[in-house]
Parts: structure tokens; C-alpha cells; sequence
């Protein structure tokens, strides 16, 4: 059962609210405690604004995004407060209360980040574009008397912090990878996540959409791949697959919290599920079984095979047409049993497919081994630091995103003792997936050359959502203050007390966390 809290993050305290008359209430977060880490921030000493049954959230007039995030915060204020706290749109901008200006924000900002002003008398988010008046209210968020988090009505105050707040990205890509093919995971499941990613600023989710266990999205075109490829998972359970309508709905779910989905068929290799649901894709015309063990390398597509292709254009067509963002990730790892000539052929010509449709590849680095198109984007997965295909194709002005997997694999144990996970790549605890600079991490891939970074949880041992939880939180916010925060920010010791900060609201939002050992959590969370 929830237990409300008052917290001094700054000194990482937490005491039993029974044990304080609600008047002493210090219930102020500090702005230490923001994850990630913002450019600048600068508090006011014994400046508070309180959020009353009188606040008002203003937002830009006409902007139906920033009305969007301002009914967001609305609605997580109301449970908790039980304050009516209306949702205007108002110009010129309002003295008192909550607003959303897309006005006045330093060009510094650029179109990602924000400048946040608490005052005595109003909270102030001015963002150039509204991407950045919802990493604000992020912010906002985190400043927040965790009982705001509460789903049911909590004893105030509500005071925030004063003070100002200057912030924006270092690395326009931070994202987020779930395996929804080895196992499925319902819509719900999947908006949670969105919901927990984007609270650290996360802007990718890339949906791991098919695997030799199971395809995850309906394709008109070819029913049987989630119909029949779909029906089964790792184990051996019912799976599951996504109609295009349930697509639709997580990728608006996504949009409306700033996070870009990124739908990702994975091939030649890992492709068992669909060579089991048409036996004409196999070179042999014979289909396999569907597979729930965790191998793999065993399959691939039938390079030399013209229907191949139409296959291909039909899945990817189908798949952009219901995909706004830029890209479709192409897999492209572990294609083992796919010689490299066939391999380069089939990347060149998938490529090609994909371009075809307008969106922009993304491919595992493996892809490096072939030709890029020069907008293609390799992700590095491997655990080494130099890897001479991907840095040529660095050269030749190919851009990275960074998942190394002894970094940045949510799948990976904590350490021998947890029972979830695989310790292929290592063992990763806080300070690992914290400790390395994905600007500089690479032999011949520098900054210039590093869209971002993503963290991907795969998932053969991964079955519930307090298992998601459990392996992608606290590790989680680190690759995302990773792929935010300004490398002058970085240190462990000042990013263990932020992560510690967070435990209290990850107890009262009921996320499973792990309770690592390398943080000190406020008692009680
Ligand atoms: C991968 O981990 N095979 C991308």
C-alpha cells in the first residue's frame, strides 16, 4: 500500500509523514534530483511556488501540442491533488499558475529543450518547439512532491522548487529498444513503458517487431505472418500480435508523449517465423516449425529468391504507411547462416526497398559489412571498442547510434545473483551502464558522427511488465542522462544521488526497480 513520504533529496532522507504535522511538511525535491542531468540549473533559496486548488495551467494559445502536454500534467496533478486545475489557453502569458509559452526560450535550446522559471507566484516552461515544453513539464514532474505521482487524493502542500532551469540534449537520438518478439507484450504493456521512458526525456522506441519466435504486426498482405508466426514465443506461450490498428494506437500513444516509434523487421537472419508461415519463402519451398528456444543464427531469408523481395516491399510498404517517423530498422545482426556476398546483396537491395517507401534504414552495425546508402544509420551492439567495417563506413559519413551491449543491454544481469537476464555481454550494474561516453567510446566514431544512444531489453527471459521494470530501472535513466546531459555533467557520485532520488516515486508509480546496491535509496522506497 502507498505511503506518503517527505523527502530531502539533497541530503537523501526520507521520514514517515505520521511522524510530522502536515503544516511542517518540507515536502520541496531538490533540483539535484533531476535525471537527466539539466545544462543549468540554478534554485532560489527559500523560493517555492505551491500548486493550489486555485492553479491554473496555461498553455500557447493555438498550440493543440502544447495543450496536449498541459492536459497531460493536468492529469496527473488531479488524482493526486484532487484540485480542479482547469487547462486554458490564455495570451498574453499569465502571471500566476502553470504555463506552456512557446515564447522566449533561448535559441540555445534549440528545438528539444526548454527554459523553466518557478517563482513565488508561477511556473514558467518557454520551449521553441513543443518537444520541448514536454521535456519541461519532465522536469516539472520530477520537481514534484512524489505523492503527486498518487493515484488517489494525497495530503499537500504542493510546492516546487524555485528557481531556473536552462536545458537541452546533447544527442538528438536517446532511445529505448522492447523486444516485443520473443515475447509479447500487450498495448498496455507497451504504453506503460512510453509512459516510463519519456519521463527521462526518451524520444526513441524502437519495437523489435519480428523474430525467429514470433512475428508482432499484422501485414495485409502476407495474413499468416502474425496470424500463424505470431501464435507462439519463447516457452512456448500464446504470443501475440499487434493489428495494425494496435500499431497505430502505441505509435499516437508515443507521438503524444514526443517519443518517435521506430518499427524494426529483423533480416535476413532471425526470420524463422516467417519462413514458418510460408513455405515459399524458404529456398527449400519447405517451411520449418515455428521455434521457441533462444537460439540463434539459424535461419535466413532466401537471398537469391525474386519473391523474397516482393515480400520485402509488401511488409515495409505496409509497415511505413503506418509509421510517421523517419525510420525502419532493417535487423541485419547474427545472419549467420546467410553467406556475406549474399548478405551484401540483400542489404544493398533492402536498402533500396526501404527508400523505395521514404523512410530512412536503420540497421544493426553488421550492416556495415555491406554498402551504405549514405543516409543509412549503423547500430552498434558488439561489447568491443573498435570495429573497422563500421569506422570505414564512419568515414564515408555513416551516423551511429550506440547500444553496446556490455553498456547499455537492459537484458544483461545486474550481477551474478539476479535470476532475470543473460550475462552474455557482462554483468551491468549502475555504474557500468553509467561509465563510458558515447562520444567518445568508439575508435573512429566520434561525437560528430553519434546520433545518440539507445538502450534495448530483449526478452527470451523477460515475461511480465514488473519484469521490464526490473531490468530497465535504475539502468534505464543512466543511458538516458547519458544521451541528454552535457559530458561536463557527468559524475557518478552526483548521478547515484539523482538516481537515489528517484526511488520514492518509482514506489509510489509501482515500478519494480531494482534496488541496487551501488545507490543509497531513501528508507522506505
Ligand atoms: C543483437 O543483440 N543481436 C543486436
Amino acid at each position: 500500500m502507498f505511503r506518503a513520504l517527505i523527502l530531502s533529496f539533497a541530503i537523501g532522507v526520507a521520514l514517515s509523514v505520521s511522524a510530522v504535522p502536515p503544516a511542517a511538511a518540507a515536502t520541496v525535491v531538490s533540483f539535484t534530483s533531476v535525471v537527466p542531468a539539466p545544462v543549468s540549473a540554478t534554485a532560489t533559496a527559500g523560493v517555492t511556488y505551491s500548486i493550489t486548488s486555485g492553479t491554473t495551467i496555461y498553455s500557447e494559445p493555438g498550440s493543440t501540442p502544447a495543450a496536449q502536454t498541459a492536459g497531460q500534467l493536468a492529469a496527473l496533478l488531479r488524482p493526486s491533488t484532487g484540485f480542479p486545475l482547469p487547462v486554458v489557453s490564455s495570451n498574453p502569458a499569465p502571471a500566476d499558475g502553470i504555463a506552456l509559452l512557446l515564447s522566449g526560450a533561448p535559441a540555445s535550446v534549440g528545438t528539444q529543450g526548454y527554459q523553466l522559471d518557478v517563482t513565488a507566484t508561477s511556473i514558467v516552461v518557454r520551449a521553441n518547439q513543443p518537444a520541448g515544453l514536454f521535456a519541461g513539464v519532465q522536469t516539472l514532474h520530477q520537481l514534484l512532491p512524489v505523492t503527486a505521482d498518487a493515484t488517489t487524493v494525497q495530503a499537500g502542500p504542493w510546492p516546487v522548487p524555485g528557481g531556473h532551469i536552462v536545458d537541452y540534449p546533447r544527442f538528438t537520438h536517446r532511445g529505448a529498444m522492447l523486444d516485443v518478439a520473443r515475447h509479447f507484450f500487450t498495448v498496455t504493456q507497451v504504453e506503460r513503458y512510453i509512459d516510463e521512458i519519456s519521463l527521462y526525456k526518451i524520444d526513441y522506441l524502437h519495437l523489435h517487431l519480428s523474430d525467429d519466435q514470433g512475428w508482432r504486426i499484422a501485414v495485409n498482405s502476407w495474413p499468416n505472418l502474425a496470424a500463424y508466426g505470431g501464435s507462439t514465443e519463447v516457452g512456448g506461450g500464446a504470443g501475440g500480435y499487434y493489428t495494425q490498428a494496435d500499431y497505430s494506437a502505441i505509435v499516437s500513444y508515443a507521438a503524444a508523449r514526443f517519443v518517435t516509434v521506430i518499427p524494426e523487421i529483423d533480416m535476413p537472419g532471425h526470420t524463422n517465423a516467417a519462413l514458418a508461415s510460408y513455405a515459399q519463402l524458404n529456398c527449400n519451398g519447405v517451411a520449418p516449425p515455428l521455434y521457441t528456444g533462444t537460439n540463434v543464427g539459424f535461419s535466413s531469408l532466401c537471398v537469391p529468391l525474386a519473391l523474397t523481395y516482393t515480400f520485402i516491399d509488401q511488409v515495409i510498404g505496409e509497415l511505413a504507411a503506418l509509421t510517421p517517423g523517419p525510420y525502419i530498422h532493417i535487423g541485419g545482426d547474427e545472419a549467420s547462416s546467410t553467406n556475406a556476398t549474399d548478405y551484401a546483396t540483400f542489404v544493398d537491395h533492402v536498402q533500396q526497398i526501404v527508400a523505395a517507401h521514404g523512410k530512412t534504414v536503420i540497421g544493426w552495425h553488421n550492416i556495415a559489412g555491406a554498402t551504405l546508402l549514405p543516409s543509412t544509420v549503423a547500430q552498434f551492439w558488439d561489447t568491443t571498442t573498435s570495429n573497422a567495417p563500421l569506422a570505414a563506413a564512419v568515414a564515408n559519413g555513416t551516423k551511429v547510434i550506440m547500444s553496446p551491449a556490455n553498456k547499455t543491454y537492459l537484458d544483461m544481469k545486474y550481477n551474478h545473483k539476479t535470476t532475470l537476464g543473460q550475462n552474455w555481454a557482462g554483468y551491468i550494474d549502475v555504474s557500468t551502464a553509467y561509465g563510458w561516453n558515447p562520444g567518445a567510446y568508439l575508435t573512429g566514431v566520434g561525437e560528430s558522427s553519434v546520433l545518440g544512444v539507445e538502450a534495448p531489453l530483449w526478452t527470451e527471459t523477460i515475461v511480465t511488465t514488473p519484469n521490464i521494470e526490473y531490468m530497465a530501472f535504475p539502468r534505464l535513466p543512466a543511458i538516458a542522462e547519458l544521451g541528454w546531459s552535457p559530458w561536463s555533467t557527468h559524475s557518478l557520485t552526483a548521478f547515484n544521488l539523482r538516481l537515489g532520488a528517484q526511488g520514492p516515486r518509482w514506489k509510489v508509480m509501482g515500478i519494480n526497480y531494482y534496488h541496487s546496491t551501488q545507490i543509497t535509496w531513501p528508507t522506505g522506497s
